[in-house]
């Protein structure tokens, strides 16, 4: 069945450079990132894993834990983490799952078999403290992805769980936000933007991030 965001992301166990894990388990009560390379030992990949490494501040300040996957095993990924903090100048701090029988990638629907039939593509999954998916993206195998996209997307994801509100395009933590359209009640906007809004349209109407 296909994954979309609010499904409950479906859970496993598997092994891992940190030995076996049980996903659910293992995200307790944080947020996750679990993201899909096609192969170890590939130029784009070593790239991505270094910079999710060289990020886990960035990922820790939003309580969430990285974890990569592809259909490699783990004897395969171990070799190939030495390359990846000899030329990204990091050490790997998260695990990376072998899945060499590919549970992972089916459960995620990780292989597109139009692009190749046994690899995985670059899939991204953000999945809450309830499990459940928040974002999903999917990246080729040629172009690696933009990890401060989806830490500001992230960023979105937990302003608006807290606040009555939307982001615009191209937003970053700290500018001004959309106040969601189904908020009307002149008290209830007073009492939720205390800093004021302008309103651009009765549809359009912007206030400072009311998380700074
Ligand atoms: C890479 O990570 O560099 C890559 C992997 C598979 C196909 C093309 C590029």
């Amino acid at each position: 069945m296909a994954l979309h965001i609010g499904s409950v992301a479906p859970d496993f166990t598997q092994e891992s450079t940190e030995g076996p894990i049980h996903f659910h388990e293992w995200i307790g009560d944080k947020w996750a990132i679990l993201f899909s390379h096609p192969k170890d030992f590939t130029p784009v990949c070593t790239t991505e894993l270094g910079t999710v490494a060289r990020l886990k501040g960035e990922f820790d300040k939003r309580n969430i834990k990285a974890i990569g996957v592809s259909v490699d095993d783990v004897p395969s990924h171990k070799k190939w983490v030495g390359d990846i903090e000899e030329t990204q100048h990091t050490k790997m701090n998260f695990p990376i799952l072998g899945d060499g029988d590919k549970k992972v990638a089916k459960l995620y629907d990780m292989i597109h078999p139009e692009w190749n039939d046994t690899l995985t593509v670059r899939s991204v999954f953000v999945i809450d403290n309830n499990k459940k998916i928040r974002l999903t993206l999917t990246y080729p195998a040629s172009t690696g992805r933009n990890f401060q996209e989806i830490l500001r997307a992230i960023d979105s994801l937990q302003l608006t769980d807290k606040y009555s509100v939307a982001t615009p395009a191209d937003w970053k933590s700290g500018e001004d936000c959309i106040i969601v359209p189904s908020v009307q009640d002149p008290e209830v906007i007073k009492q939720k933007f205390p800093k004021g809004y302008k309103a651009l349209k009765p549809y359009l109407r912007m206030t400072p991030d009311p998380s700074k």
